[in-house]
């Protein structure tokens, strides 16, 4: 017969590596709770967050590009710099913008030596030149210039084939409903991105301001404004032209037209759609 204090000694053993084990596995779920909660219940933002390398980073980033930025999200914003009621008023009319224009073309329009891709003028589906290597040089100068005072640039999102806009324009019109994705996301076919002269602009360990109207207000933000012009981008679509150019106001997408025609678009103060009456 085994004596009460073996017994006890046995039970002992027994007990600790559950606490051990227990103990780790609530500290473990508490920080994923806690690193969630903090990256807005996003696991993509969450896993991201973590910087387990730039390439996982920027291929989820990829992913979310150009996501919802809804009146609830500017308002969830963070108000930096100029007060956020300066963002343009919600007004759908002409928002939609396709009408019209509703069948693909065989072949990319041109506008003095300029492709288009908007609501109006879209791209066969066949168009897919990759990203454009004028482009990223000019991007990568621009970086450079930024890095000097401070800001550490990034490309979160550039050429985008037509079948991956496939992909984000129904995920998006599957969240938000078809009207809403229209403002914020290009239906295939009609991206920019799919040029392959597109880049969606951000700063490195900003995740929070990407593809948010956010950045526009960020100082990052303000300098690329202020100086994409002389490396050949223009932001495409400002705040308050929604009804021009289709799309409510993104700060982090710019448009690579070249360094001579863009400082004279960026000095009129116009969107490509007024400077050549599309
Ligand atoms: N977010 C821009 C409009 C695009 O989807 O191309
Ligand atoms: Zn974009």
């Amino acid at each position: 017969m085994q004596s009460r204090y073996s017994l006890l000694s046995r039970n002992k053993k027994k007990k600790w590596p559950y606490f051990v084990s227990g103990s780790i596995a609530v500290v473990l779920i508490g920080f994923i709770v806690i690193w969630v909660g903090m990256n807005d219940w996003n696991i993509d933002k969450s896993i991201a967050a973590l910087g387990i390398s730039n390439k996982v980073e920027e291929t989820v980033i990829e992913e979310k590009v150009a996501g919802p930025v809804t009146e609830e999200k500017v308002e969830e914003t963070p108000v930096v710099g100029q007060p956020l009621e300066k963002v343009e008023e919600i007004d759908m009319s002409g928002a939609k913008g396709y009408e019209g224009h509703e069948t693909l073309p065989e072949v990319p329009t041109y506008v003095e030596g300029v492709l288009i891709a908007s609501k109006k003028y879209p791209l066969p589906s066949t168009y897919a030149p990759g990203e454009s290597k004028e482009a990223r040089e000019a991007f990568e100068r621009m970086a450079a210039e930024a890095a000097l005072s401070g800001y550490d640039l990034v490309a979160f999102s550039s050429y985008r084939s037509f079948d991956y806009q496939v992909q984000l324009y129904e995920r998006y019109v599957n969240n938000d409903g078809q009207e809403e994705a229209d403002r914020y996301s290009a239906r295939p076919g009609y991206s920019e991105h799919q040029t392959g002269l597109a880049f969606d602009i951000g700063e490195k360990l900003f995740e929070e301001h990407f593809a948010r109207v956010s950045f526009g207000e960020t100082e990052a933000g303000k300098w690329v404004a202020a100086n994409a012009h002389k490396y050949g981008f223009v932001m495409r679509y400002p705040n308050g032209k929604e009804k021009i150019t289709g799309y409510m106001y993104e700060p982090w997408h710019f448009r690579y037209i070249g360094e001579d025609l863009a400082p004279k678009v960026y000095e009129a103060g116009i969107t490509l759609e007024e400077y050549f009456d599309l």
